[in-house]
């Protein structure tokens, strides 16, 4: 469209506004998200401003594009001035010009809705976009010039795909499955890494392997490739669901895990852990592979770290060349964990647990990030520095590889004073406020106080009865607390949960915060709409049915659609300790986001929340509904 000398004026007149709004409100509270470096610029995407930041060499910030709808993620074209970027909860790609800082092109995805990751191959011949609702791979064809998008292919994966990585053909993606689902032949749920790879002539002829990690895997955020494409590199949590909370030592309850994935035969080679035996390396948010492929870099989110890890050591160590320095050391009268797994390689699953591994073979280096909350990371093309996005600091730091104690941080522009909502999400993002640096509350509540798909064994309503981790949305609307009801108020229930992670006394300073970041969190519009408007006259259709003959609104009333009382809906866990059977009415905002559900979890999908464990039809007046009616009411469901 070419501007006329009004509309020019109009824009001009409406960046003013905008100026001023911001002004009104003092500097932006300011989060680099993702870092992307080109030829000739570090380009810092920082997600609460919402903007573009391009740094040129010297890391000074030399140009800033307004993006909008929670901006997360940024990929550049190889070889042009051009990055795309992932505006989440406004569904579509901007195209930036990074030479003239303006956004060029926006992109509505068709058929998907929050893209929440992005990648472009080598030779900037594809884009891929993960979309979120559904959980999508989307695959479009690059113009010549970058800047037209013309779509492919949408290949369905598992769950949330937080990251992409490609591999050296272009054509094989990895996509990190950021969130737990129940896969057949596996007992419990777990993350799980897609290898998807396609035919460019012949698109419609993909391939997707599902490769899942150890069970109690959740939170995997970040996927790399080794630059010769035989392996792939995933950074998530792995949570030991199956035993009691009863202590947060000697990681009991959260560990902190790298998994190599032989994208040839297309399995789990091994998952090792990245923490140390008394100090949790709490949420890996991004890994990165050295270009000549030796060296790993992690971020920590929650520990405010990197872990740098000799990869090239650690293959050599997993195909059983041992050194002689290492297999003269004695783990407690036995042969340590490197020449027992030598001498029998189906001991490989013993690194799941081992806390001392990486140490032991001195392929390990642990060291500050230079801010807080280091969400992602960059290598330059010859290796020399790596860049990390430190989210609550609002900087970038540049490491330098040979001698990571030269560093060095730049602000990526004029902040607002941190708030009490923004020192609270710090706090909840914190792994340093739980014992020994295990966890952070965000480690179990992902996206900003949600859920992480697993069940956790708490001491406080009795052992042996988990509970899947509930949402915080809304909490403070939603009393009383926990499945059981256990805490009455949502203030009490947040000062408890920081004090029986962190095991000693909380001040009240710190709660407040923390109180007033939860309080301050809103549930987000159904995106499912977006994807598909036809679901939007059975969804009404569905309400009626809901407050009508399927009798749902007696207990499921209000904004959060609960009563807050305590009921018998038939699915008891026969547990001693709930030998009543009762439950506290959960809240059904963001039902499209919160699976698995009931109390324990045990239902992966609505319609079997309804039916499945529903037997003895206790919950509402399911037995009323034609087949076509409860669609219906699961269409209203989703769109909560
Ligand atoms: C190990 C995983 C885990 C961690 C870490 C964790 N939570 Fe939770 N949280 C859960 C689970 C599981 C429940 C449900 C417990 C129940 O129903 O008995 C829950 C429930 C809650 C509730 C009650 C919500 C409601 O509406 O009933 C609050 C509040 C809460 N957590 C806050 C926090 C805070 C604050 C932190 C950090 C200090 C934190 N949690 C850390 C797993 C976790
Ligand atoms: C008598 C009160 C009551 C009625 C009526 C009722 N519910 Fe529930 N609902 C509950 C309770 C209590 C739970 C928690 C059960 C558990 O955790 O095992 C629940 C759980 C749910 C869940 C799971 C939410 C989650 O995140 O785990 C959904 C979905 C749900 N109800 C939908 C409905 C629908 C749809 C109807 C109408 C057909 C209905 N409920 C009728 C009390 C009720």
């Amino acid at each position: 469209m070419k501007t006329s000398p009004s509309m020019l004026f109009l824009t001009i007149g409406g960046l003013l506004v905008l100026g001023t709004l911001a002004n009104a409100g003092g500097n932006p509270v300011r989060s680099p998200q993702a870092v992307v470096v080109g030829d000739d610029a570090v380009v810092v995407l920082d997600r609460t401003a919402a903007e573009l930041v391009r740094l040129d060499r010297n890391l000074k910030p030399a140009g800033r594009t307004l993006l909008t709808g929670d901006p997360c993620a940024v990929t550049i074209a190889p070889g042009k001035p051009l990055a795309y970027v992932a505006e989440r909860t406004a569904n579509r790609i901007a195209v930036v010009d990074l030479q003239q800082d303006r956004v060029i092109r926006r992109v509505s995805i068709d058929g998907g809705a929050w893209p929440v990751s992005l990648a472009v191959d080598r030779d900037g011949r594809w884009l891929y976009v993960g979309t979120a609702f559904p959980a999508k791979l989307f695959i479009y064809r690059l113009g010549a010039d970058g800047t037209d998008l013309e779509p492919l292919l949408a290949v369905p994966v598992l769950r949330w795909p937080a990251d992409l990585a490609i591999g050296p053909d272009g054509v094989t993606v990895a996509v990190a499955n950021q969130l737990p689902v129940r896969l057949e032949g596996v007992t419990g749920p777990t993350a799980a890494v897609s290898l998807v790879s396609f035919n460019p002539s012949d698109p419609g002829r993909w391939h997707r392997s599902d490769i899942p990690l150890p069970p109690g895997s959740s939170g995997l955020r970040g996927v790399a490739f080794s630059p010769d494409g035989h392996y792939v590199y995933a950074v998530h949590g792995l949570g030991r669901v199956r035993s009691p909370i009863t202590q947060l030592e000697r990681g009991w309850v959260n560990t902190n895990a790298l998994s190599i994935i032989d994208t040839v035969s297309r399995r789990r080679v091994a998952t090792v852990l990245l923490d140390d035996l008394y100090r949790g390396a709490a949420d890996p948010a991004d890994v990165v592979c050295s270009p000549d492929g030796s060296r790993l870099w992690v971020a920590l989110a929650g520990s405010h770290e990197l872990v740098r890890i000799n990869i090239a050591d650690l293959h050599r160590l997993l195909q059983g060349s041992v050194p002689g320095w290492l297999e003269r050391i004695e783990d407690s009268m036995q042969a340590n964990i490197w020449v027992r797994l030598r001498d029998n390689p189906s001991l490989v699953r013993l690194l799941e647990n081992d806390l001392a591994a990486l140490r032991l073979a001195r392929v390990k280096l642990r060291l500050p990030a230079g801010g807080f909350g280091p969400r992602a990371l960059a290598i330059s093309s010859d290796g020399a520095t790596v860049y990390v996005a430190n989210y609550f600091s609002g900087s970038l730091t540049a490491i330098s590889t040979a001698d990571p104690t030269r560093k060095r941080t730049v602000l990526l522009g004029p902040m607002a004073e941190p708030d009490a909502v923004r020192r609270g999400a710090l706090i909840f993002h914190d792994a340093r406020r739980s014992f020994q640096h295990w966890h952070s509350c965000a480690t179990c509540h992902q996206h900003g106080g949600r859920v992480d798909g697993l069940s956790w064994d708490f001491v406080a309503d009795g052992l042996g009865n988990p509970k899947d981790t509930v949402s915080l949305i809304g909490l403070a609307e939603t009393e009383p607390m926990n499945r059981r009801a256990t805490v009455a108020n949502a203030y009490d229930c947040v000062r408890n949960g920081l004090f029986s992670t962190n095991l000693k006394p909380v001040e009240r300073r710190v709660v407040d915060d923390l109180f007033a970041y939860l309080a301050a969190l809103r549930p987000e519009p159904s995106p499912l709409p977006l994807v598909d408007p036809k679901l939007a006259e059975p969804a009404r259709r569905g309400k009626q049915l809901f407050e009508g003959k399927a009798g749902c609104a007696g207990c499921h009333s209000g904004p959060y659609l609960t009563d807050g009382k305590m009921h018998n809906v038939g699915t008891g866990s026969g547990h001693w300790e709930e030998a009543d059977g009762r439950y506290d009415t959960p809240s059904l905002r963001e039902l499209y986001r919160t699976a698995p559900y009931l109390h324990d979890g045990r239902a992966w999908t609505l319609r079997e929340v309804l039916t499945t464990f529903n037997r003895r039809q206790r919950h509402g007046h399911v037995e009323r509904l034609s087949a076509a009616e409860l669609d219906d009411l699961i269409a209203y469901l989703l769109s909560l």
